[in-house]
């Protein structure tokens, strides 16, 4: 019981100098913990005679009590202490000025996509949008492309591993072809639509990125021909590049979804690239076998696709070469499409 005093400097004196919560703790269990030294003394009361049993227990408990004031003193400067450590260290200084908040503006691919949009809208077109997860039936076999067929290796696909709700293969759609075929039958003909979207391919380089975007053109009626093609596709690009002093070429291809097929190729009759033919699409009267996957009679109904890249378009429009310049979002490069 002559310790009882120096038990409690002990506990004073420690826990002033500890300044870290664990150890704070630790030092907690040494005096007041089951083997602590005051429950030593507590446990030792039984042995003492009757009448002094009530005033050591009463000493006993005084000195427990300062001790634990003591502890939920230290406790608080502790927290206190690493509360103004924290507000050190993460002090705003909320006098600087703000960074500005810069005004956005359209992205040079969404400015084109608009103006094809609107060109065509404005000779007749509808616009349609469609999903970039495809079942293979609509980007292939719908198109005329049989399953095993080598013409699927012309476009290196992302294949899903989901499923669709008859089980079968989805895929990131390889081109706008596949809008054709959805947009073909949830209407009936006349049909006049372009699609334009994004598209997928396992290729990634400076002319090819794995997302890119292409406009699908669509016209079905019963007597459209190769000259709609022409003449529909010549206004467009005149239009598109704000000059009539430029030439266009159909030269043979082949599509699967697609007879006659064609790449239609464009030279500036004037200008620093003057005669230059560049290719731009690819097109072609719409095989019979397509016209069927419509739902349509082949026999009745007739009409022309084309196909074209919208990054190939704006790198023409605008000047670009590289085509990675478009995702890299270098606020120095989109800065300039005002
Ligand atoms: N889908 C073709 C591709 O991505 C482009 C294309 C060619 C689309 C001919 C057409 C077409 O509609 O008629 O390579």
């Amino acid at each position: 019981m002559d310790n009882l005093e120096k038990i409690v400097s002990d506990a004073l004196e420690q826990f002033g100098r500890i300044d870290d919560a664990t150890q704070l703790e630790q030092a907690k269990a040494r005096f007041l913990g089951k083997a602590g030294a005051l429950t030593d003394l507590l446990k030792g009361l039984g042995k003492l005679p009757a009448e002094e049993r009530r005033e050591a227990g009463s000493r006993i408990n005084a000195a427990k009590e300062r001790i634990e004031a003591a502890l939920t003193e230290r406790r608080d400067a502790l927290a206190r202490l690493q509360l103004d450590a924290r507000l050190a260290e993460e002090a705003l200084d909320v006098t600087l000025p703000g960074r500005g908040a810069g005004r956005g503006r359209l992205h040079p691919l969404t400015r084109t996509q608009d103006r094809i949009e609107a060109i065509f809208r404005s000779i007749g077109f509808d616009v349609a949008d469609g999903p970039e997860i495809e079942t293979d039936w609509n980007n292939f076999t719908a198109l005329n492309n049989p399953e095993n067929h080598p013409a699927r290796s012309m476009q290196d696909t992302f294949y899903v591993e989901a499923k669709d709700k008859d089980g079968r293969p989805l895929l990131l759609r390889t081109h706008t072809s596949p809008m054709q075929v959805r947009y073909a039958r949830m209407h009936t003909p006349p049909i006049k639509v372009i699609a334009p979207g994004r598209t997928y391919r396992v290729d990634s380089d400076a002319t090819h990125s794995p997302m890119f975007h292409q406009v699908e053109g669509l016209w079905i009626d019963e007597n459209i021909s190769f000259a709609d093609l022409k003449g529909v596709y010549t206004e467009f690009l005149r239009r598109f590049f704000e000059t009539e002093e430029l030439d266009v070429r159909f030269r043979p291809s082949f599509f699967p979804f697609t007879e006659p097929s064609a790449e239609i190729d464009m030279a500036f009759a004037a200008g620093p690239s003057k005669g230059k033919w560049l290719e731009i699409s690819g097109a072609g009267q719409v095989h019979p076998v397509v016209i069927r996957n419509f739902g349509l009679d082949p026999e009745r109904y007739i009409g022309f696709a084309f196909g074209s890249g919208v990054e190939r378009l704006a790198m023409l429009r605008y000047g670009i070469s590289d085509l990675r310049l478009f995702y890299d979002g270098d606020l120095r490069f989109l800065q300039q499409f005002a």
